[in-house]
């Protein structure tokens, strides 16, 4: 962490935005490198005032978020995040040897936000959709494939699923994912690849939709939120 030795007011964006009046040297968003801590903390206080986001938790195509909340902010509070080499998410990192995943919440606000650690080692996700809420995500370690899908014309007689766009994410990026933008599935590049994803939802979801492409059929399904470990321990 750096010392600065000065008591002037911080101007940066999350100060502005947040009517904070903050020394710069107490500020972390602009000099300092975020802790996890830090991080929730930040992202809490930055939804303080978007309690309407509590309605929107529906499995469905709803309508996003994104006016709602300052998402620009979160998403520059997770490239910070991201971006010195943290180490204080390991003691979430949590590898299941019979999964090709595994989901380890790390934050909950059942109004605001979910922040999860995902850890990867080859084999996708199912192709799913965000519930009307936005994911905003770090790349903490190694490499990440998206493909993301067109959103179907009608949710409830899906044909076949066209897809939009292959993305590779190396670690330090931060990539943003809501039903207006499309469906996806994540995985690593090969088998042999471990990677960790930090994953932020806004508004949490309980529920969501799964796409199985089997031959010409598209089966859909609902997803229920689970996950493997809940604040570092294993969920039984
Ligand atoms: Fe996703």
């Amino acid at each position: 962490m750096n010392h600065i030795t000065t008591n002037e007011i911080c101007t940066c964006t999350m100060c502005k935005n947040n009517n904070t009046t903050m020394s710069i040297e107490q500020c972390p968003q602009a000099h300092h490198k975020l802790s996890l801590s830090e991080l929730i903390y930040f992202i809490d206080l930055s939804l303080t005032k978007c309690d309407q986001l509590s309605d929107q938790i529906d499995p469905g195509f709803t309508s996003s978020c994104s006016n709602e909340y300052p998402r620009s902010l979160i998403m520059s509070l997770l490239k910070q995040y991201g971006s010195h080499h943290p180490k204080d998410w390991h003691k979430y990192e949590c590898w299941n040897g019979t999964e090709t995943y595994t989901r380890n919440l790390i934050a909950h606000h059942s109004n605001r936000f979910t922040l999860m650690l995902v850890c990867w080692k080859g084999g996708p996700s199912p192709i799913h959709n965000h519930a009307g809420s936005d994911c905003l995500m770090s790349v903490l370690r190694g490499i990440v494939r998206e493909t993301k899908y067109y959103i179907p014309e009608n949710e409830h007689n899906i044909e076949k699923l066209d897809v939009k766009e292959i993305v590779e994410m190396q670690e330090g990026a931060v990539h943003l994912i809501n039903d207006h933008i499309g469906l996806h599935k994540m995985e690593t590049l090969d088998e042999n690849q471990q990677a960790v994803t930090l994953h932020c939802y806004i508004p949490p979801y309980l529920d969501c939709f799964t796409f199985d492409i089997k031959d010409d059929d598209i089966e859909t399904n609902i997803a229920h939120t689970t996950y493997d470990t809940e604040y570092g321990k294993t969920v039984s």
